[in-house]
Protein backbone atom coordinates (compact mmCIF):
# COMPACT_ATOMS: atom_id res chain seq x y z
CA UNK A 1 0.00 0.00 0.00
CA UNK A 2 1.14 3.18 -1.24
CA UNK A 3 -0.03 6.57 0.94
CA UNK A 4 0.35 9.88 -1.25
CA UNK A 5 0.15 13.24 0.03
CA UNK A 6 -2.85 14.74 -1.77
CA UNK A 7 -4.00 18.37 -1.95
CA UNK A 8 -7.23 19.45 -2.90
CA UNK A 9 -8.66 22.79 -4.02
CA UNK A 10 -9.23 24.31 -0.24
CA UNK A 11 -4.92 23.45 0.13
CA UNK A 12 -3.78 25.76 -2.89
CA UNK A 13 -3.93 28.77 -3.48
CA UNK A 14 -2.37 30.38 -7.02
CA UNK A 15 0.76 32.93 -6.54
CA UNK A 16 -0.28 36.00 -8.89
CA UNK A 17 1.85 36.75 -11.42
CA UNK A 18 3.48 40.14 -13.42
CA UNK A 19 0.64 41.05 -15.59
CA UNK A 20 0.15 43.21 -18.68
CA UNK A 21 -3.55 43.11 -19.28
CA UNK A 22 -5.00 46.44 -19.54
CA UNK A 23 -8.78 45.05 -19.42
CA UNK A 24 -10.29 41.64 -18.74
CA UNK A 25 -12.27 41.81 -22.15
CA UNK A 26 -8.39 40.85 -23.82
CA UNK A 27 -8.91 37.46 -21.89
CA UNK A 28 -10.06 34.58 -24.11
CA UNK A 29 -11.30 31.76 -21.56
CA UNK A 30 -13.06 29.82 -24.38
CA UNK A 31 -11.97 25.79 -24.59
CA UNK A 32 -12.32 23.22 -27.09
CA UNK A 33 -12.96 19.21 -26.26
CA UNK A 34 -12.00 18.82 -30.37
CA UNK A 35 -11.57 21.00 -33.66
CA UNK A 36 -15.31 20.86 -34.09
CA UNK A 37 -16.34 21.34 -30.26
CA UNK A 38 -15.54 24.88 -29.13
CA UNK A 39 -16.98 26.56 -26.59
CA UNK A 40 -17.09 30.18 -25.30
CA UNK A 41 -17.06 29.19 -21.80
CA UNK A 42 -15.50 26.42 -20.42
CA UNK A 43 -18.15 24.82 -17.98
CA UNK A 44 -20.28 21.64 -18.33
CA UNK A 45 -23.15 21.08 -16.50
CA UNK A 46 -23.79 17.23 -15.12
CA UNK A 47 -25.66 14.63 -16.71
CA UNK A 48 -27.70 14.21 -13.33
CA UNK A 49 -31.55 14.35 -13.02
CA UNK A 50 -31.98 17.69 -11.17
CA UNK A 51 -29.44 19.19 -13.13
CA UNK A 52 -29.61 18.92 -16.75
CA UNK A 53 -32.77 18.57 -19.29
CA UNK A 54 -33.29 20.20 -22.14
CA UNK A 55 -33.63 23.60 -20.53
CA UNK A 56 -30.25 23.67 -18.96
CA UNK A 57 -28.68 22.14 -22.50
CA UNK A 58 -30.31 24.88 -24.39
CA UNK A 59 -29.62 28.14 -21.91
CA UNK A 60 -25.88 26.71 -21.75
CA UNK A 61 -25.76 25.94 -25.74
CA UNK A 62 -26.71 29.70 -26.36
CA UNK A 63 -24.19 30.95 -24.02
CA UNK A 64 -21.38 28.76 -25.57
CA UNK A 65 -21.18 26.64 -22.59
CA UNK A 66 -22.57 23.07 -22.51
CA UNK A 67 -24.88 20.93 -20.93
CA UNK A 68 -24.81 16.94 -20.96
CA UNK A 69 -28.60 15.47 -21.55
CA UNK A 70 -29.00 12.71 -18.49
CA UNK A 71 -29.16 9.18 -19.08
CA UNK A 72 -31.85 8.04 -15.96
CA UNK A 73 -35.02 7.90 -18.10
CA UNK A 74 -36.49 5.95 -21.31
CA UNK A 75 -34.51 5.53 -24.90
CA UNK A 76 -37.96 8.22 -25.90
CA UNK A 77 -37.49 10.48 -23.47
CA UNK A 78 -34.10 11.22 -23.34
CA UNK A 79 -34.26 11.43 -27.25
CA UNK A 80 -37.31 13.93 -27.06
CA UNK A 81 -35.00 16.28 -24.98
CA UNK A 82 -32.75 16.16 -27.41
CA UNK A 83 -34.66 16.99 -30.39
CA UNK A 84 -36.28 19.63 -28.24
CA UNK A 85 -32.63 21.19 -27.96
CA UNK A 86 -31.92 20.42 -31.24
CA UNK A 87 -34.73 22.33 -32.77
CA UNK A 88 -34.16 25.45 -30.86
CA UNK A 89 -30.10 25.48 -31.28
CA UNK A 90 -28.47 26.62 -34.64
CA UNK A 91 -27.19 24.03 -35.99
CA UNK A 92 -23.09 24.44 -35.61
CA UNK A 93 -23.88 24.33 -31.87
CA UNK A 94 -23.21 21.21 -30.29
CA UNK A 95 -25.65 18.61 -28.39
CA UNK A 96 -24.30 16.19 -25.32
CA UNK A 97 -26.40 13.27 -24.24
CA UNK A 98 -25.11 10.84 -21.44
CA UNK A 99 -25.46 6.62 -22.07
CA UNK A 100 -24.08 3.80 -19.49
CA UNK A 101 -21.87 1.22 -20.78
CA UNK A 102 -24.21 -1.69 -20.05
CA UNK A 103 -27.69 -2.98 -21.36
CA UNK A 104 -29.10 -0.65 -24.30
CA UNK A 105 -26.22 1.44 -24.48
CA UNK A 106 -26.07 0.66 -27.82
CA UNK A 107 -29.66 1.27 -28.96
CA UNK A 108 -29.45 4.24 -27.04
CA UNK A 109 -26.43 5.45 -28.27
CA UNK A 110 -27.64 5.16 -32.20
CA UNK A 111 -31.11 7.17 -31.05
CA UNK A 112 -28.89 10.07 -30.07
CA UNK A 113 -26.66 10.43 -32.68
CA UNK A 114 -29.27 9.53 -35.35
CA UNK A 115 -31.45 12.57 -33.21
CA UNK A 116 -28.19 15.13 -33.78
CA UNK A 117 -26.51 14.26 -30.51
CA UNK A 118 -22.64 15.16 -31.19
CA UNK A 119 -21.11 14.21 -27.85
CA UNK A 120 -21.66 11.02 -26.60
CA UNK A 121 -20.93 10.94 -22.47
CA UNK A 122 -20.36 7.39 -21.29
CA UNK A 123 -21.28 8.04 -17.59
CA UNK A 124 -20.43 5.87 -15.16
CA UNK A 125 -19.06 6.06 -11.27
CA UNK A 126 -16.13 3.71 -12.01
CA UNK A 127 -14.95 4.21 -15.29
CA UNK A 128 -11.68 2.32 -15.29
CA UNK A 129 -13.04 -0.73 -16.13
CA UNK A 130 -13.48 -3.37 -18.63
CA UNK A 131 -16.55 -2.42 -19.79
CA UNK A 132 -15.89 0.63 -20.98
CA UNK A 133 -13.20 -0.75 -22.93
CA UNK A 134 -15.89 -2.62 -24.21
CA UNK A 135 -18.60 0.05 -24.97
CA UNK A 136 -16.22 2.84 -26.06
CA UNK A 137 -14.46 0.04 -28.51
CA UNK A 138 -18.23 -0.73 -29.55
CA UNK A 139 -19.69 2.76 -30.33
CA UNK A 140 -15.93 3.58 -32.14
CA UNK A 141 -16.48 0.60 -34.18
CA UNK A 142 -19.88 1.65 -35.18
CA UNK A 143 -19.35 5.29 -35.19
CA UNK A 144 -16.09 6.14 -35.89
CA UNK A 145 -15.28 9.63 -35.51
CA UNK A 146 -18.90 10.51 -36.09
CA UNK A 147 -19.47 11.38 -32.38
CA UNK A 148 -17.10 13.13 -29.50
CA UNK A 149 -16.93 10.32 -26.85
CA UNK A 150 -16.52 11.89 -23.63
CA UNK A 151 -15.95 8.99 -20.80
CA UNK A 152 -15.21 8.51 -17.11
CA UNK A 153 -14.95 8.88 -14.45
CA UNK A 154 -11.34 7.92 -13.25
CA UNK A 155 -8.88 8.95 -11.03
CA UNK A 156 -5.23 7.91 -11.80
CA UNK A 157 -2.42 8.46 -14.36
CA UNK A 158 -3.26 4.57 -15.33
CA UNK A 159 -6.95 5.30 -15.68
CA UNK A 160 -6.67 8.32 -17.89
CA UNK A 161 -4.01 6.55 -20.40
CA UNK A 162 -6.27 3.56 -20.67
CA UNK A 163 -9.59 5.57 -21.34
CA UNK A 164 -7.48 7.83 -24.10
CA UNK A 165 -6.12 4.37 -25.44
CA UNK A 166 -9.37 2.62 -25.48
CA UNK A 167 -10.78 5.81 -28.05
CA UNK A 168 -12.28 8.38 -25.36
CA UNK A 169 -11.58 11.98 -26.93
CA UNK A 170 -12.45 13.20 -23.49
CA UNK A 171 -11.78 11.99 -20.09
CA UNK A 172 -13.61 12.88 -16.67
CA UNK A 173 -11.41 13.32 -13.78
CA UNK A 174 -12.93 12.77 -10.49
CA UNK A 175 -13.98 10.50 -7.70
CA UNK A 176 -15.30 10.64 -4.46
CA UNK A 177 -15.44 14.78 -4.84
CA UNK A 178 -18.83 15.85 -5.69
CA UNK A 179 -20.86 17.75 -3.18
CA UNK A 180 -23.61 15.36 -3.28
CA UNK A 181 -21.37 12.39 -3.26
CA UNK A 182 -20.81 9.53 -0.35
CA UNK A 183 -18.58 7.29 -2.31
CA UNK A 184 -15.70 7.76 -0.01
CA UNK A 185 -17.67 7.20 3.21
CA UNK A 186 -19.79 4.20 1.44
CA UNK A 187 -16.51 2.54 0.10
CA UNK A 188 -13.18 4.01 1.40
CA UNK A 189 -12.04 5.39 -2.23
CA UNK A 190 -11.34 8.08 -3.73
CA UNK A 191 -8.57 10.65 -4.77
CA UNK A 192 -8.55 14.52 -4.54
CA UNK A 193 -9.68 15.87 -7.65
CA UNK A 194 -6.92 18.69 -7.72
CA UNK A 195 -4.80 15.96 -7.45
CA UNK A 196 -5.89 13.78 -10.32
CA UNK A 197 -6.44 16.74 -12.54
CA UNK A 198 -2.45 17.11 -11.93
CA UNK A 199 -1.11 13.95 -12.42
CA UNK A 200 -3.30 13.19 -15.49
CA UNK A 201 -2.64 16.32 -16.94
CA UNK A 202 0.74 15.73 -18.82
CA UNK A 203 -0.73 12.38 -20.21
CA UNK A 204 -3.87 14.63 -21.40
CA UNK A 205 -1.46 17.39 -23.13
CA UNK A 206 0.77 15.18 -24.99
CA UNK A 207 -2.31 12.69 -26.10
CA UNK A 208 -4.37 15.48 -26.88
CA UNK A 209 -7.51 13.78 -25.33
CA UNK A 210 -9.24 16.53 -23.20
CA UNK A 211 -9.20 16.63 -19.21
CA UNK A 212 -12.60 17.16 -17.64
CA UNK A 213 -12.28 18.06 -14.21
CA UNK A 214 -15.82 16.76 -12.31
CA UNK A 215 -17.16 17.20 -8.70
CA UNK A 216 -16.37 19.48 -5.75
CA UNK A 217 -16.14 22.94 -7.71
CA UNK A 218 -17.60 25.28 -5.27
CA UNK A 219 -16.43 28.84 -6.94
CA UNK A 220 -14.81 30.34 -9.70
CA UNK A 221 -11.45 30.46 -7.90
CA UNK A 222 -11.58 26.34 -7.41
CA UNK A 223 -12.63 26.50 -11.25
CA UNK A 224 -9.26 28.59 -11.96
CA UNK A 225 -6.92 25.88 -9.88
CA UNK A 226 -8.49 23.12 -11.66
CA UNK A 227 -7.48 24.46 -15.49
CA UNK A 228 -3.99 26.01 -14.13
CA UNK A 229 -3.62 22.73 -12.91
CA UNK A 230 -4.17 21.18 -16.29
CA UNK A 231 -8.12 20.89 -16.81
CA UNK A 232 -9.52 21.90 -20.43
CA UNK A 233 -13.41 22.32 -18.92
CA UNK A 234 -15.20 22.13 -15.68
CA UNK A 235 -18.02 19.94 -14.99
CA UNK A 236 -20.38 21.18 -12.14
CA UNK A 237 -23.71 20.12 -10.77
CA UNK A 238 -24.30 21.97 -7.67
CA UNK A 239 -22.78 25.58 -8.68
CA UNK A 240 -26.01 24.99 -10.93
CA UNK A 241 -28.37 23.33 -8.79
CA UNK A 242 -31.39 25.53 -7.70
CA UNK A 243 -31.49 27.46 -10.75
CA UNK A 244 -34.60 28.01 -12.90
CA UNK A 245 -33.69 25.60 -15.37
CA UNK A 246 -32.85 22.98 -13.59
CA UNK A 247 -35.65 19.98 -13.91
CA UNK A 248 -37.99 19.35 -10.29
CA UNK A 249 -40.61 21.43 -8.99
CA UNK A 250 -40.00 24.40 -6.41
CA UNK A 251 -40.67 23.63 -3.06
CA UNK A 252 -41.98 26.28 -0.53
CA UNK A 253 -41.65 26.36 3.43
CA UNK A 254 -43.86 27.05 5.74
CA UNK A 255 -42.01 30.34 6.01
CA UNK A 256 -41.94 30.80 2.13
CA UNK A 257 -38.51 30.41 1.25
CA UNK A 258 -38.07 27.86 -1.65
CA UNK A 259 -35.93 25.11 -2.92
CA UNK A 260 -35.18 22.64 -5.28
CA UNK A 261 -34.12 18.93 -4.81
CA UNK A 262 -30.57 18.44 -5.75
CA UNK A 263 -29.32 14.66 -5.39
CA UNK A 264 -26.46 12.39 -6.32
CA UNK A 265 -27.43 10.00 -9.08
CA UNK A 266 -26.56 6.90 -6.66
CA UNK A 267 -28.67 8.45 -3.65
CA UNK A 268 -31.34 6.73 -2.49
CA UNK A 269 -33.93 9.00 -3.82
CA UNK A 270 -32.54 8.78 -7.51
CA UNK A 271 -31.84 5.00 -7.99
CA UNK A 272 -35.64 4.69 -6.19
CA UNK A 273 -36.79 6.95 -9.56
CA UNK A 274 -34.70 5.62 -11.57
CA UNK A 275 -34.71 1.93 -11.43
CA UNK A 276 -37.35 0.81 -8.47
CA UNK A 277 -34.62 -0.10 -6.31
CA UNK A 278 -31.66 1.06 -4.66
CA UNK A 279 -27.90 -0.78 -4.72
CA UNK A 280 -24.68 0.66 -2.80
CA UNK A 281 -26.03 4.27 -2.09
CA UNK A 282 -23.22 6.42 -2.62
CA UNK A 283 -24.85 9.63 -3.18
CA UNK A 284 -27.24 11.95 -0.78
CA UNK A 285 -30.05 14.33 -1.41
CA UNK A 286 -30.25 17.73 -0.54
CA UNK A 287 -32.83 20.54 -1.13
CA UNK A 288 -31.06 23.88 -2.74
CA UNK A 289 -32.57 27.58 -2.91
CA UNK A 290 -33.95 28.84 -5.72
CA UNK A 291 -31.05 31.31 -6.88
CA UNK A 292 -32.32 32.85 -10.34
CA UNK A 293 -31.85 32.06 -14.03
CA UNK A 294 -28.51 30.26 -15.09
CA UNK A 295 -27.18 33.09 -17.34
CA UNK A 296 -27.16 34.91 -14.22
CA UNK A 297 -24.52 31.96 -11.94
CA UNK A 298 -22.84 31.27 -15.09
CA UNK A 299 -22.02 35.06 -15.97
CA UNK A 300 -20.79 35.57 -12.49
CA UNK A 301 -18.11 32.56 -12.81
CA UNK A 302 -17.68 33.69 -16.24
CA UNK A 303 -16.95 37.21 -14.33
CA UNK A 304 -14.75 35.40 -12.05
CA UNK A 305 -12.52 33.26 -14.27
CA UNK A 306 -11.60 36.49 -15.92
CA UNK A 307 -10.18 37.93 -12.76
CA UNK A 308 -8.53 34.79 -12.28
CA UNK A 309 -6.83 34.36 -15.52
CA UNK A 310 -6.17 38.28 -14.89
CA UNK A 311 -3.99 37.63 -11.71
CA UNK A 312 -1.76 35.07 -13.30
CA UNK A 313 -1.68 37.51 -16.04
CA UNK A 314 -2.82 35.04 -18.38
CA UNK A 315 -4.75 35.68 -21.91
CA UNK A 316 -6.23 32.55 -22.07
CA UNK A 317 -5.78 28.92 -21.22
CA UNK A 318 -2.85 27.89 -22.97
CA UNK A 319 -1.40 30.74 -21.24
CA UNK A 320 -2.59 29.76 -17.44
CA UNK A 321 -1.37 26.56 -18.20
CA UNK A 322 2.01 27.44 -18.81
P1 LIG B 1 -20.67 18.80 -7.67
O1 LIG B 1 -20.44 19.77 -8.78
O2 LIG B 1 -19.64 18.90 -6.58
O3 LIG B 1 -22.05 18.88 -7.13
O4 LIG B 1 -20.45 17.33 -8.28
C1 LIG B 1 -21.12 16.86 -9.42
C2 LIG B 1 -20.52 15.54 -9.82
O5 LIG B 1 -20.75 14.55 -8.80
C3 LIG B 1 -21.13 14.90 -11.06
O6 LIG B 1 -20.68 15.46 -12.25
C4 LIG B 1 -20.72 13.44 -10.89
O7 LIG B 1 -19.41 13.19 -11.35
C5 LIG B 1 -20.73 13.26 -9.39
N1 LIG B 1 -21.92 12.52 -8.90
C6 LIG B 1 -23.21 12.61 -9.31
N2 LIG B 1 -24.01 11.82 -8.58
C7 LIG B 1 -23.21 11.21 -7.69
C8 LIG B 1 -23.46 10.25 -6.64
O8 LIG B 1 -24.57 9.86 -6.34
N3 LIG B 1 -22.36 9.83 -5.95
C9 LIG B 1 -21.09 10.26 -6.24
N4 LIG B 1 -20.82 11.19 -7.17
C10 LIG B 1 -21.87 11.65 -7.89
Amino acid sequence: MNINECLSYDDVLLTPQYSNIKSRSEINIGAALDQNHNFAIPIISAPMDTVTEASMALKLGKMGALGILHRYNKIEQQLEMAREVRKNLPEDLPIAAAIGITGDYMERATELINGGVTILCLDVAHGHHVLMKNALSSIKDRFADKVHLMAGNIATKQGFKDLAAWGANSIRIGIGGGSICSTRIQTGHGVSTLQSVFECAKISKASGVKLIADGGIKNSGDMVKAIAAGADMIMVGSLLAGTTETPGEVIKNKDGHTYKVYRGMASKEAQMKWRGKTSSLEGISAFVPLRGSVSQVVNELSVGLRSGFSYSGARNIFELQS
